[in-house]
C-alpha cells in the first residue's frame, strides 16, 4: 500500500492525501491546499532542502556514506583524492582514472604570482587565516571570470579542478604570509597531502622530509571533513549558486558559514576551551558551567547525530597514532577526561550530546604544528569538493533560485511621521 498523509483545513473541512516519499512529502503538495501558508521552520531542523545522490546520514545511527560507501572503509583504505573524485565525479576513480585525476589536480595548483603580491600581501599582518581564505578564494573569481558560464558542464569540471586544486596553495600560502616566510610553490611530483605539508612546513633550501604517519593522518582527516549532506556551509553553497553565482563566490560563502564556531570554527573553539580549562584539576568546575548554561562544551553536539559521531570515533584512534610520532598533546587528557565525565552525566546523555568530528581533531593539528588559525582552513581544504559536488549536482538538477518565506512580526502599516514627531 502507498504510504500516504493526510491533512485537513478544519476552517473549509477540505482534505488532501499526499505521498510520502523516502520519509518527506512535498511542501508544494501541501501548499495546494493551504495557499499562503508557510512551514515555520527558520533553522530547517524539519525541512529536506535538496534531493542530493552524495551523502547518506543516519544521525540516529550514527552513520554516514559518501555515494553509498561508509565512511569508515573510505577512512581506512582511500586517499583524499579518490574520495574527491567519487564525491565530484560520482564514482572511485580507477587506475587509470586515477593518474588522470592526479596529474589535473597537480597541473592546476600553482597560483598566479599577482595572487601572491596584490591579494596575500594586501592583508594586515595579523589578518586570521580563515579571514585570508574567505576573502582570497571570492577574490579568485576575477582570476576566472569565465567560470561564471555555470550551465556549460566542461567549464564547471574546468572549476571544479582549480578549487580543489589551489584550495592547498592558498591556505599555505596565507599560513606563510602570516608568518613572514617565503611562499613555497606546489610540487607537481608530491601527493596532494605531501603537497601541502611542504608548502606549509619547508623552510631553507634542503628538501622537507614529509612523515608518512602525519601524512596519511592528515589526508585520512580530509576524507572524514570531505562531505556531511546539507550542513551549514553546504546549504549556504546551494542557497547562493542557485542565484547562479560562480563557484568562487559560492564557495568563499560555503567556507564563511564554516568560519563560524558552531559549525567548522568549533575546531578552533575546542582548543582555546582546551588550553583555557588548563588543569585536570578544572575539568569538574567547567563541566558545572557548561550545565549552568554559562559555556558550551565546544566539540560536542550535532544537529543530526544523536549518536556518537562515526567521525570522531576515527579521528580519536588516528590522535593516538600521531602521538606516536609527535609525542602527546598534554590537552588530550583533558579531552579525555571532558568527554568520560560528559558521557556519564544526565545534562548530556538526556540531550544525546556526544563527541563530534571537531573535538579531537584540533589536538592532533597542534601536534602536528599547525596554529589555531588554520585549524578550519585544513577543514575548508577538506570539505571543498563536498561543496562543488552539491553545487554541480544542484545546476544539474535545474533547480529554481532559493527563496523561502517568512512569518512577519513587524509592525502593521503605519504612516511616516515628521523628524520633530518621532
Ligand atoms: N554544550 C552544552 N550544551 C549543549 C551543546 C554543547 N556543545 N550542544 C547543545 N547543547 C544543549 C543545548 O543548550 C540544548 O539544551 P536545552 O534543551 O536545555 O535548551 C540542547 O543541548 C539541544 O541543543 P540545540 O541547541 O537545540 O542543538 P542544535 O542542533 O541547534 O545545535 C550545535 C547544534 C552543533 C550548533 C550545538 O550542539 C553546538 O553549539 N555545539 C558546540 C559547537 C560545535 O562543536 N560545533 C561543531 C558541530 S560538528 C562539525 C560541524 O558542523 O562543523
Amino acid at each position: 500500500m502507498a504510504e500516504t498523509i493526510t491533512i485537513t483545513d478544519n476552517r473549509t473541512g477540505e482534505s488532501i492525501e499526499v505521498p510520502l516519499v523516502d520519509g518527506t512529502v512535498a511542501a508544494k503538495a501541501w501548499s495546494g491546499l493551504l495557499p499562503g501558508v508557510w512551514f515555520d521552520d527558520p533553522s530547517f531542523s524539519a525541512t529536506s532542502g535538496a534531493d542530493s545522490a552524495i551523502t547518506y546520514l543516519d544521525g540516529g545511527a550514527g552513520l554516514l556514506r559518501y555515494r553509498g560507501y561508509p565512511i569508515e572503509q573510505l577512512a581506512q583504505s582511500t586517499s583524499f583524492l579518490e574520495v574527491a573524485h567519487l564525491l565530484v565525479r560520482g564514482e572511485l576513480p580507477d587506475g587509470p582514472q586515477l593518474k588522470t585525476w592526479k596529474s589535473e589536480i597537480a597541473e592546476a595548483a600553482p597560483i598566479h604570482e599577482n595572487f601572491h603580491k596584490r591579494i596575500l600581501e594586501g592583508f594586515r599582518d595579523d589578518a586570521h587565516a580563515m579571514g585570508v581564505l574567505v576573502s582570497s578564494i571570492a577574490a579568485m573569481s576575477t582570476f576566472w571570470p569565465d567560470s561564471k558560464n555555470i550551465e556549460d558542464p566542461d567549464q564547471r569540471r574546468d572549476e571544479i579542478v582549480r578549487l580543489i586544486a589551489k584550495m592547498p596553495t592558498v591556505a599555505a600560502s596565507a599560513y606563510r604570509r602570516s608568518e613572514g616566510l617565503p611562499y613555497v610553490l606546489p610540487d607537481p611530483d608530491l601527493d596532494y597531502t605531501s603537497n601541502f605539508l611542504t608548502m606549509m612546513f619547508k623552510t631553507g633550501d634542503s628538501p622537507y622530509v614529509v612523515d608518512p604517519v602525519l601524512r596519511d593522518a592528515m589526508d585520512m582527516l580530509f576524507v572524514l571533513h570531505a562531505d556531511h549532506e546539507q550542513n551549514c556551509s553546504t546549504t549556504t553553497a546551494r542557497v547562493v549558486g542557485s542565484a547562479h553565482a560562480d563557484p568562487y563566490v559560492t564557495v568563499s560563502a560555503a567556507a564563511s558559514a564554516l568560519y563560524g564556531p558552531r559549525h567548522g570554527g568549533a575546531n578552533e573553539a575546542v582548543l582555546r576551551m582546551l588550553t583555557e580549562i588548563g588543569e585536570y584539576g578544572n575539568v569538574d568546575s567547567f563541566m558545572e558551567g557548561v550545565k549552568a548554561g554559562e559555556q558550551k562544551l565546544m566539540g560536542f553536539g550535532h544537529r543530526v547525530y544523536k549518536n556518537y559521531d562515526p567521525r570522531a570515533r576515527i579521528v580519536k584512534d588516528t590522535a593516538h597514532r600521531v602521538f606516536d610520532v609527535t609525542g602527546t598533546n598534554p590537552l588530550l587528557d583533558i579531552a579525555l577526561k571532558l568527554e568520560e565525565v560528559a558521557l556519564a552525566d544526565p545534562y548530556f546523555i538526556d540531550r544525546k550530546l556526544y563527541p563530534n568530528v571537531d573535538f579531537y581533531s584540533g589536538l592532533i593539528y597542534q601536534s602536528m604544528g599547525f596554529p589555531v588559525e588554520m585549524f578550519t582552513v585544513l577543514f575548508t581544504i577538506g570539505r571543498t569538493p563536498g561543496w562543488l559536488a552539491h553545487w554541480d549536482e544542484m545546476l544539474t538538477q535545474n533547480s529554481r533560485i532559493a527563496r523561502p518565506r517568512q512569518r512577519y512580526t513587524g509592525p502593521a502599516d503605519r504612516d511616516v511621521p515628521a523628524i520633530d514627531e518621532r
